[in-house]
């Protein structure tokens, strides 16, 4: 048996039914806001085009994906990053939605103590913001490697890599990065994220940039960067070690159709293009066909923007009647701190109003530095993905729950 998975932590999901169990909520409608599944409409011209490509059925897809796929990504991605002719159909690889892809990076580039023939030496560290998309930690410690947490600042909402000694990047072999992160909603500026890129080509690691996220952002005028992008703004035209993950689920509220890419330098595309072939990683051709659709289409992720634009923007007044709200640059939760422990928080407010959060400890590990801290104890994620009449009650209960559950103390402190 892979000796990782008796590592493998209990997925928040399950400890927060754990949390929930026995309790009864009042009978009000239930309102969960606790996982990252976008609820808004699919886009009807991309269902349109999915039925109608059914008759794809009949054939085996190559890993490679179709030329038109790839080159529909290619040209998505030269318009949003500004990547010109830098990028082409060799330099993309379209994935069955970012989760396996991202488990999948790490088995094919962060080889683990066997592979190197040196099974006593200390496994090779793979570096991961903290708290992080569970994801990440099960893939290097799956694939053999140890997983570094990189506690996030509670300022900023971004990892302190400064706090990085030059040791673990030294013997790094992949750096997680996700922007806009989950769960915090920050976005890497360009200027770090081409540090980041001049960190890899340093030490030679991999940087698997998770940009899930990307398209969901509250400012219209201010997209967020990239890695490629970054990678060009330094002088890195090969892409160097550089991958990008996209995917339609957040952007084109798609999550069941499991669509997305990597895209980066063209020998880590092809490199895992082969390590893809072996583990059966080829997308269905209607789903290929739909997502063509959906790439070579902007009007309906605008649209997406604006209804989750409304939802921060109606709830965050009331919010902030009880507790500190800041709206994220990026993504769709609120990172919320909470007035006492984010596991309470979550038990009380599910038993006293029926809206479900996730607790944030539940995201994050102890810090490596202090293990008495965890950069995600005392805040609750709060994904806006219901609809936005709901969200409004969500936070109405909330703030309600607060001032009830919370208020001699608040009113003491
Ligand atoms: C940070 C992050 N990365 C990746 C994913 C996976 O998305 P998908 O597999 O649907 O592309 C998610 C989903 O919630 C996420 O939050």
């Amino acid at each position: 048996m892979n000796p990782g998975l008796d590592q493998l932590q209990q997925y928040p999901f399950e400890r927060l039914n754990a949390l929930k169990a026995g309790l009864t909520p009042p009978p009000v409608s239930p309102i969960v806001m606790a996982i990252g599944e976008p609820k808004h409409e699919a886009p009807d011209f991309v269902l349109e085009t999915l039925k109608k490509s059914l008759g794809g059925l009949s054939i085996y897809p190559l890993t490679a994906g179709t030329p038109e796929l790839r080159e529909a990504i290619a040209g998505w991605l030269s318009r949003r990053f500004q990547l010109a002719e830098k990028i082409q159909a060799c330099h993309v690889l379209p994935v069955n939605g970012t989760r396996e892809a991202l488990f999948a990076v790490a088995q094919c580039f962060a080889p683990g103590p066997k592979h190197k023939g040196q099974a006593a030496a200390p496994p090779p560290p793979v570096l991961m913001p903290n708290p992080f998309y569970q994801i990440y930690e099960g893939a290097a410690l799956l694939c053999g490697a140890r997983p570094y947490y990189i506690d996030i600042d509670s300022e900023s909402g971004l990892p302190r890599y400064e706090d990085v000694p030059e040791s673990v990047w030294q013997d790094c072999t992949l750096l997680y990065v996700c922007t806009p992160g989950n769960p915090t909603g920050a976005v890497m500026p360009l200027e770090l994220l081409g540090e980041l890129v001049k960190k890899a080509l340093k030490y030679n690691f991999v940087i698997a940039s998770d940009e899930c996220y990307s398209e969901l952002y509250f400012d219209e005028g201010a997209p967020p960067a990239g890695i490629l992008q970054a990678a060009l703004n330094v002088g890195n035209d090969g892409l160097e070690n550089c991958l990008a993950f996209h995917s339609l689920s957040k952007r084109s509220s798609l999550p069941g159709m499991r669509s997305g890419f990597v895209a980066g330098n063209a020998n880590l595309i092809e490199t895992f293009r082969l390590y893809r072939t072996y583990q059966g990683g080829a997308m269905p051709p209607p789903i290929q066909t739909a997502s063509i659709a959906a790439w070579n289409d902007e009007a309906h992720v605008q649209a997406n923007r604006a209804l989750y634009r409304r939802k921060f923007q109606e709830t965050a007044p009331v919010l902030a009647e009880v507790l500190p709200v800041t709206i994220p640059a990026g993504g769709f939760y609120y990172w919320l701190k909470t007035p006492g422990d984010d596991k309470e928080f979550a038990r009380e407010l599910y038993r006293r109003t029926n809206v479900t959060v996730l607790p944030g400890s539940y995201l994050a590990r102890g810090s490596l530095s202090d293990e008495t801290y965890s950069p995600g104890r005392g805040y609750v994620r709060m994904a806006l993905v219901a609809t936005a009449e709901e969200c409004l009650e969500a936070a109405r209960r909330t703030r309600d729950f607060v001032k009830e559950f919370y208020g001699a103390r608040l009113a003491e402190a």
